[in-house]
């Protein structure tokens, strides 16, 4: 049952310091291909993406708002996509969502993630009214653990083999920030 709080309304823009959080547009379908085809990005988010289902992972983003089971935004520096950040469900009884994000390269290098990440995590707050937001990196990627520590999310311990990539089980940081934090 949506709760409102989405459903029937426009998915905003979310100024950060220096980039743009905006919703996805069709025009955007390369930059979401050079994602998924970049190699960092496919070990960490375990997926390839042909032009098919890029067109699809971008209209599913309005449909998820609408649903209100998910959010996606391209990060946009100027007119150009740079990364992307979503959350990837909401449990609006207990105020929890989860974040996922990435960056591609030629833009890695200026804390672009942290920054998407500090400002909707703060509207996740101030705008949906949610108490608890959630981040999870393997610990083999230290890049994830600094924009979660940059970006205020403490970290809460290690969950053992709890993702598999292609080269085996993943320990998992589990790293949160809540509404009341400083
Ligand atoms: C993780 C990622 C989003 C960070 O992109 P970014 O915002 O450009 O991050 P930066 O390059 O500015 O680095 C952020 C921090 O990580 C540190 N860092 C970067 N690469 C690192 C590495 N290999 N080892 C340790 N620290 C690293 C930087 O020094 C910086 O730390 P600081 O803020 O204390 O100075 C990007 O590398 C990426 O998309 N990686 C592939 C996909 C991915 O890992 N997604 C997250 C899955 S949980």
């Amino acid at each position: 049952m949506p709760s409102g709080r989405m459903a029937g309304r426009v998915q905003p823009t979310i100024p950060t310091s220096g980039v743009l959080l905006r919703p996805w547009r069709q025009s955007d379908r390369s930059a979401v291909l050079a994602g998924y085809a970049e190699p960092d990005i496919q070990r960490w988010h375990c997926r390839s993406m042909t032009d098919g289902e890029a067109r699809e992972w971008i209209d599913s983003w309005d449909d998820r708002w609408h649903h209100e089971t998910g959010a996606g935004w391209a990060i946009v520096d100027g007119s150009e996509v740079v990364g992307q950040i979503n959350l990837r469900w909401f449990d609006f009884h207990e105020g929890r969502t989860e974040v996922s994000y990435w960056v591609l390269p030629a833009a890695r290098g200026r804390r672009v993630a942290s920054r998407a990440l500090s400002a909707l995590t703060s509207w996740s707050f101030t705008v949906l009214g949610l108490h608890r937001v959630e981040l999870e990196h393997s610990t083999k990627n230290p890049a994830s653990c600094r924009v979660a520590q940059r970006a205020g999310f403490a970290a809460e311990g290690t969950k053992r083999d709890e993702v598999r990539h292609t080269d085996g089980w993943h320990d998992m940081h589990l790293h949160a920030r809540l509404d009341t934090d400083a």
